[in-house]
């Protein structure tokens, strides 16, 4: 069981400006229609009716890429986590325009349901500009860490893909150390362009766009479970 206290250092806020009448009927009328159930074991029957290729993004901040990817593949399950509300709000926009039916939500924290899937169950698992806790004694609470990464690789099955960005520097090396010591996962890079440039189906998000608009460096990694 994890440490509810260390769960929330995880998250940073999860609540920002007030929500407008319109966002505030998203949360209590799509969000229960769409939302991971609160306790039990999980599964792509139990989420979507059917067996279907599974999608896993931590922290999808407003939801670009989840629905951008979701929209692409409309015949498989995408399981989006993100604790801040505004950024819920944002994901539920983007379900209700798009008319998303292969989209589930949780409110809170990724590793909780991650942790109620099966074991090789997942084909992708996304994790985009995670918060880089920077100083040197935060690098713990880094999601790039050997228990969560312990728990990505179980849950994807041999074959499956882990897709990390980052615009920044710190964590970039953070991660390709992390990574580079790991057995159970392959860089999928054979030349530089493979990680500078953002790869085909890998639609961008808020915060990458803000990142190149203030001249920051993307690195795009992807990994695959051996
Ligand atoms: C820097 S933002 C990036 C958001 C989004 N991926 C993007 O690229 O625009 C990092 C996000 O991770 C979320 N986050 C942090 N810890 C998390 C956790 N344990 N589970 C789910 N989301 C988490 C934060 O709330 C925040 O929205």
């Amino acid at each position: 069981m994890r440490d509810p206290a260390s769960i929330r250092r995880l998250y940073g806020r999860s609540k920002g400006r007030p929500l407008r009448a319109s966002q505030a009927a998203l949360i209590e009328r799509l969000y229960p229609a769409i939302a991971v159930p609160e306790e039990g074991p999980l599964s792509a029957s139990a989420l979507f009716g059917h067996d279907l290729p599974l999608h896993f993004e931590i922290g999808f901040g407003a939801g670009e890429h989840l629905a951008g990817r979701a929209d692409m593949l409309p015949d498989h399950g995408f399981i989006g986590c993100e604790p801040f509300l505004n950024g819920v709000v944002g994901a539920l926009q983007h379900v209700r325009d798009k008319h998303l039916t292969n989209v589930r939500l949780h409110m809170g924290d990724a590793l909780g349901v991650l942790e109620r899937l099966p074991d090789a169950s997942l084909a992708f698992v996304y994790l985009l500009h995670p918060d880089p806790w920077p100083k040197a004694r935060h690098e713990k609470r880094r999601m790039v860490n050997p228990g969560p990464l312990d728990m990505i690789a179980a849950k994807l099955r041999p074959g499956g893909e882990f897709r990390l960005g980052t615009d920044d520097p710190t964590y970039c090396r953070w991660a390709m150390m992390v990574m580079g010591a790991r057995r159970d996962f392959e860089w999928l890079a054979e030349t530089p362009a493979d990680f500078l440039t953002r790869p085909g189906g890998w639609p961008e998000t808020r915060y990458e766009a803000k990142a190149r608009r203030e001249g920051h460096q993307v690195w795009y990694f992807r990994y695959r479970r051996v």
